[in-house]
């Protein structure tokens, strides 16, 4: 009579068997949880070859409340896998932590096997409980820094700080939370070993976790490089490394900054966002590379802390050879200035002799206007641009070669304008005492650069929206600039 049902039942349990089996070697097949399911058929089959002895000893009912109770766990365990555990593992949600799963289990087991024994087996476990208060208490003194641990557990899991896959500190240790067990939560280094912290510890003290709020992380470090390096010049070169590195995220976007003068070197810190704790110092480390060859590629030293001892006639000699550079190197840039490229050649030497070099930040103002001042300015690098006053509209940009203040130092008259540098620019400074005995020379030179200076106060006042001052007209310059540097 039963042949057919015990055939299929058979051939069930033989394919979950077979499946199992398969299932542990090959890693792309889920491991489903059929150990219920497997021993609930196992029950059925034995039932018949068994159903003469249970009879006789009247244990008929027990057999068929054990296994209702395999079945519904079966169930139960099949539900939460495909619910729950199936999803994590196929990164749908986070990966739950083994003790919060353990305890959905048990209390889902454990209420489904009192139900059974109410209703099958008539017993009420309810009676059985309030009596074992007596075990409970030994048990509980017995068990008692594993009872702390689960319940900090489970503490720790209600509140979940933490989870799967966040990075946290706790006191000295440090790494990635890998597992939360009844008795410990477990770190993964980034040396690559475990540490296993009891979940009291880790409920009793204050941790840090990097993770949180969000994934991305700042990391910030610091280098020092030499005094004569531009910040802005030395920032472009950082950030395009930094930029670079695949691991540094784009948004939001790396910063430098100038931190400190410090003894030997300038000190800059770069900050950076990234999504990989476990490997940050080997990120850094990758940055200090590369910023190595690019600091060195475009002359940026990284100074260390060295005493240098030189010989005073050596360091004289140096500073002159220095110096002389520079003139020859300010006086070819003046020679390509259609204005100073009319002086002689004696006039043109004298005057590279006796200027400065200024160097100027993006975005910093060089003159103001209203204020007094005694320079003339000619942009070597850079650019410059023009503004009626420092929050002003723009007037004119200026380029190398091109030359601003003229209007101050030849008539002594407040800036008229602001200037301000458009990229980082570097300036030859010319003074008044400077360009005297160059004017008394070549009258010439008063003229056009009065003619400049006209032109530039028309467009001015026309940009003001003003009449043309009929001070502003050349010939009226030329006279004071006669009187103002005392020519004839
Ligand atoms: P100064 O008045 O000494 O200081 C501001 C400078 O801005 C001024 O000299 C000129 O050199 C420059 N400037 C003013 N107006 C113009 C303009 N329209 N075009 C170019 N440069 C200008």
């Amino acid at each position: 009579m039963f042949w057919p049902e015990t055939l299929v039942t058979l051939a069930v349990l033989a394919a979950l068997l077979a499946y199992d089996f398969v299932a542990r070697r090959a890693p792309r097949w889920p491991r489903l949880p059929l150990l219920f399911l497997e021993l609930y058929l196992l029950g059925l089959l034995v039932t018949p070859l068994i159903a003469n002895i249970l009879r006789a000893q009247g244990w008929e009912k027990w057999l068929k409340v054990g296994l209702t109770t395999l079945l519904a766990w079966a169930v139960i365990r099949l539900v939460f896998y495909v619910g729950v555990e199936w999803p994590a593992l196929k990164r749908l949600g986070r990966p739950l932590p083994k003790i919060t799963r353990d305890v959905v289990l048990l209390v889902c087991f454990s209420a489904s096997a009192f139900v059974i024994l109410r209703v099958q087996g008539d017993v009420n476990l309810a009676g059985l409980l309030t009596t074992s208060a007596v075990l409970t208490l030994v048990i509980g003194l017995a068990a008692q820094a594993t009872l702390g641990n689960f319940f900090a557990g489970l503490t720790v899991q209600m509140e979940r700080p933490f989870t799967i896959g966040d990075w946290i500190r706790c006191g000295d240790l440090e790494g990635e939370v890998h597992g939360i067990t009844w008795k410990s939560t477990c770190l993964r280094t980034r040396e690559d070993y475990l540490i296993y912290i009891p979940n009291t510890h880790i409920a009793t003290s204050s941790f840090s976790n990097f993770t949180r709020p969000e994934r991305a992380l700042m990391a910030a470090m610091r280098i020092g490089l030499a005094y004569d390096a531009p910040p802005n010049k030395v920032r472009r070169i950082i950030l395009d490394v930094v930029r670079e590195h695949p691991k540094v995220k784009s948004s939001p976007p790396p910063e430098v900054r100038l931190v400190e003068f410090g003894d030997f070197a300038i000190t800059y810190e770069i900050r950076f966002c990234h999504e990989h704790f476990g490997i940050e110092p080997r990120i850094k480390a990758e940055i200090n590379n590369q910023l190595w060859y690019a600091l060195r590629r475009e002359g940026v030293r990284i100074p260390f802390p060295i005493r240098d001892v030189q010989i005073a006639h050596i360091e004289r000699r140096t500073a002159e050879k220095q110096r002389e550079q520079l003139r020859r190197d300010a006086e070819a840039v003046l020679a390509g200035v259609p204005l100073f490229a009319a002086l002689p050649e004696g006039a043109r030497s004298e005057l590279a002799r006796r200027l400065r070099i200024e160097q100027f930040g993006q975005g910093e103002v060089v003159v103001h206007a209203g204020e007094a001042g005694d320079s003339l300015y000619v942009i070597r690098e850079g650019v410059c641009e023009v503004l009626r006053d420092a929050a002003g509209q723009a007037v004119a940009q200026l380029k190398a070669g091109d030359f601003f203040g003229e209007m101050t130092l030849l008539t002594g008259d407040p800036r008229s304008a602001t200037v301000r540098a458009v990229s980082d620019t570097v300036l030859l400074a010319v003074d008044k005492e400077a360009l005297a005995p160059i004017l008394q020379a070549n009258p010439a030179l008063s003229e056009k650069l009065a003619d400049v200076a006209a032109q530039r106060r028309i467009q001015l006042a026309a940009q003001q929206g003003q009449p043309p001052d009929p001070e502003t007209s050349s010939r009226r310059l030329i006279g004071r600039i006669k009187s103002f540097f005392g020519l004839k």
